[in-house]
């Protein structure tokens, strides 16, 4: 049965952009976040979101005002009623996200797949925390900004049933994504692919092989990406960027070149986390 209404743990940028994806497909979203300010940020992109949609003619008036219908907004996981789906998009910490999915298995019925967006921890070893509902749990990898990227990449444990794949990639075709498996390594493909080379991009500034909007420029004009590595970075958020290579780190036998560079850990460490924070590598407080 195709899944009609999905709870979305989390209302940061990538729960905002799942959620938005789901209604402007059809399908009903609860974000769920403790936090009220992250909940109404949310609110703010969706409306924004919906009314650009309206003004490039991407939709009707009326498209976007059943999207927006069908979002709504919750600070409890038990005040999302009735869903028939279930996706965490909280922070990239094992610890909390293990938190997370008791909870999800505690509050939603026996039927809903309890999904994650993490973008490098072990699927299996987040379905560890949940033994009972272990077929149920699956990595279902967004990209930001989610209502733009084409992928999914689906990622399944080892207790993953072929009923939860089969289920995850339709719910991801019906929201206009295409799902690619990859398995569960830490980091997956994407981050086992990207996050080097960004970080890489790091190490050359460090030693001084070109300034950062050099750096940039090289890779957009060389290589043809929509942005350069750094700028990407602060795209991403140079938190979530170091966390990740930590997670490989950890996850890949501890081999070196999977440690974040020191002026990554640096700009962290001074709380200077790119876009969302104004300051990152370079700086975004005059927009
Ligand atoms: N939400 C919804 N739509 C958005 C958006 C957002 N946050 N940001 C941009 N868009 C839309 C814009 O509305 C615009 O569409 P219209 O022209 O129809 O209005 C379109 O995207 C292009 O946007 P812009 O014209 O503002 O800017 P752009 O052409 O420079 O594109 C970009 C912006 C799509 C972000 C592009 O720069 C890009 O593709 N960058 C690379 C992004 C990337 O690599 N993402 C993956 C990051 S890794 C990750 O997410 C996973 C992980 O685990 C870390």
């Amino acid at each position: 049965m195709p899944t009609k209404k999905i709870a979305v743990i989390g209302g940061g940028t990538m729960g905002s952009g799942i959620s938005l994806t789901a209604a402007t497909n059809g399908i009903h979203a609860v974000v769920v976040d403790v936090n009220e300010v992250q909940l109404s940020k949310a609110k703010m992109y969706h409306e924004k979101q919906c009314a650009r949609a309206v003004l490039k003619e991407r939709m009707t008036q009326e498209e976007s005002d059943v999207a927006v219908s069908k979002l709504s907004y919750v600070s409890s996981m038990q005040e999302a009623e009735g869903v028939d789906w279930a996706i965490e998009a909280a922070t990239e910490n094992v610890a909390i996200k293990k938190k997370l999915f008791i909870q999800m298995q505690d509050t939603f019925e026996d039927s809903v797949v309890l999904a994650t967006n993490t973008s490098s921890i072990s699927i299996t070893d987040l379905a560890s925390a949940v033994p009972e509902a272990e077929h149920r749990v699956i990595g279902m990898h967004f990209f930001n900004p989610v209502p733009v990227m084409k992928l999914v990449e689906v990622i399944k444990g080892k207790k993953t049933s072929e009923e939860t794949t089969a289920a995850t990639i339709a719910l991801s075709e019906s929201m206009g994504k295409i799902p690619v498996p990859a398995n569960d390594f830490a980091g997956f493909v994407s981050n086992r692919v990207l996050m080097p080379m960004i970080n890489e991009a790091f190490h050359a500034w460090s030693d001084g092989v070109a300034e950062p909007e050099d750096i940039d420029s090289i890779m957009k004009l060389g290589c043809a990406f929509p942005m350069g590595p750094l700028r990407l970075a602060d795209y991403i958020g140079l938190d979530v960027c170091r966390d990740i290579m930590m997670v490989m780190y950890e996850g890949l036998n501890q081999n070196e070149k999977y440690l974040p560079n020191e002026k990554l850990v640096a700009l962290v460490e001074a709380g200077n986390l790119g876009d969302k924070s104004g300051q990152g590598v370079f700086n975004y407080e005059k927009g």
